[in-house]
């Protein structure tokens, strides 16, 4: 099939709700993907932050191959061996916790709203307040949590329940917390948002009001979560420890799974025997995918890698910004790089496109670059060669 044929086919029988790349990749190992004619792309954004690995990491295929010729999957109504040692593996990389399995961001946090709503019933509590420029999901209640405008548009009437306040605003949050209010939800680093790193005194005094007025802190680890930050989880830069925290993307190294990581600090039953389910969450194939990825990760510790190889991307990024007048700043944490343009950023990631780079663009101005976590310089120094290029011809 080629390029062309694939396009017909989605104009008669895709939704068109995504703006798509005119490219078909069609193989992809580590950090590389190649295309249907056989081009090669570095991807510095491997399917927008889920292949944290890079692409059919070994380990998580095998464990793939081996669950799909057992078992894929079993109904929640049995016990799961593959569930239970995942999230006992979540548990042990994060904070004594329970785990509800799901099969995306979305739903991670759908769950979270819900749990949140089920703990403030006994007392009258459900309002949850979410941050400016965060992006929680695009189910109904998650476009609600989501304090961007332009997600929700047309889908009235939304939910009620959520209030909005500026990020890395605390005396906003002081403001805005009242009697209704259950929970606080945010990204540590707002992703779709532009990349913007929350400070740890903000994160901290977070902290100490949600313990002081009984309010759950929910931290949305979607896409800052599996080490993608250099460490397991991007909670743990801030010497907190949220009560709700959601995963999924790098969870299952490209295998759908979402995940609610309720903290064990949370005394009583929230969500008990029929609260709440997903029928495929947490099945066999995913979990042992996931269970792959952990193992990945510690096995060729690849949060040290993330650590180094983020520093070094972070350095040389910042030598772009001393030669390009066009960049105003070079933001994230390990490898969750943003580069803040003063112009259009779109245009850039296009002609990447077309040189063998994927990267993103996000809020119109935010280069997004997320390697996976085994790059190595000498791939990270092809891909910078070539945004270098790019960036002189748009000085040009
Ligand atoms: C922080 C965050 N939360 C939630 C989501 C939604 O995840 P999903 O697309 O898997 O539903 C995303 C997706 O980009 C995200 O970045």
């Amino acid at each position: 099939m080629r390029n062309q044929d694939i396009k017909q086919l989605y104009e008669t029988f895709v939704l068109p709700t995504y703006r798509q790349l005119p490219v078909c990749l069609a193989k992809g190992k580590g950090g590389r993907v190649w295309d249907l004619e056989g081009k090669e792309y570095l991807d510095f954004f491997p399917g927008w932050g889920v292949s944290g690995l890079g692409h059919s990491h070994p380990a998580v295929v095998s464990a793939i191959k081996d669950q799909a010729r057992k078992l894929i999957h079993v109904s929640n109504n049995f016990l799961n061996p593959k569930q239970a040692r995942l999230a006992e593996a979540i548990s042990e990389a994060s904070f004594p916790a329970r785990v509800f399995f799901g099969n995306s961001g979305a739903e991670a946090n759908e769950g979270a709203i819900k749990f949140a709503r089920r703990y403030g019933s006994a007392t009258g509590r459900y309002e949850i307040i979410t941050m400016e420029n965060s992006f929680h999901g695009r189910t109904l209640a998650t476009i609600t949590a989501t304090g961007q405008t332009k997600y929700q548009e047309g889908f009235a009437p939304l939910p009620e329940g959520f209030g909005y306040v500026p990020f890395n605003d605390l005396e906003a949050l002081k403001k805005r917390i009242g009697p209704k209010t259950v929970a606080v939800m945010l990204e540590l680093i707002q992703g779709e948002g532009g990349i913007n790193v929350a400070s740890p005194e903000y994160v901290r005094e977070i902290r100490r009001i949600c313990d002081e007025k009984d309010l759950l802190l929910i931290a949305d680890e979607v896409q800052t979560g599996m080490g993608r930050t250099g460490k397991f989880f991007a909670y743990q830069h801030y010497g907190i420890e949220p009560d709700l925290m959601t995963l999924a993307k790098a969870l299952g190294g490209g295998v759908p799974i979402g995940a609610l990581v309720v903290n064990r600090r949370i005394k009583g039953e929230i969500l008990t025997p029929g609260t709440h389910a997903s029928t495929f969450g947490g099945n066999p194939l995913a979990c042992a995918a996931a269970l792959g990825v952990f193992k990945a990760i510690r096995k060729e510790k690849l949060l040290r890698n993330t650590e180094i190889m983020g520093a070094y991307l972070r350095e040389k990024l910042e030598e772009l910004k001393t030669k390009y007048s066009f960049i105003r700043e070079i933001r994230g944490m390990g490898l969750m790089l943003g580069m803040d343009l003063s112009i259009p950023g779109a245009k850039i990631a296009e002609e990447c496109l077309n040189a063998g780079l994927l990267i993103n663009c996000t809020h119109e101005t935010v280069l997004r670059i997320m390697p996976a976590m085994i790059v190595s310089k000498t791939f990270l120094n092809r891909g910078l060669f070539i945004l270098d290029k790019v960036l002189a011809n748009v000085r040009k």
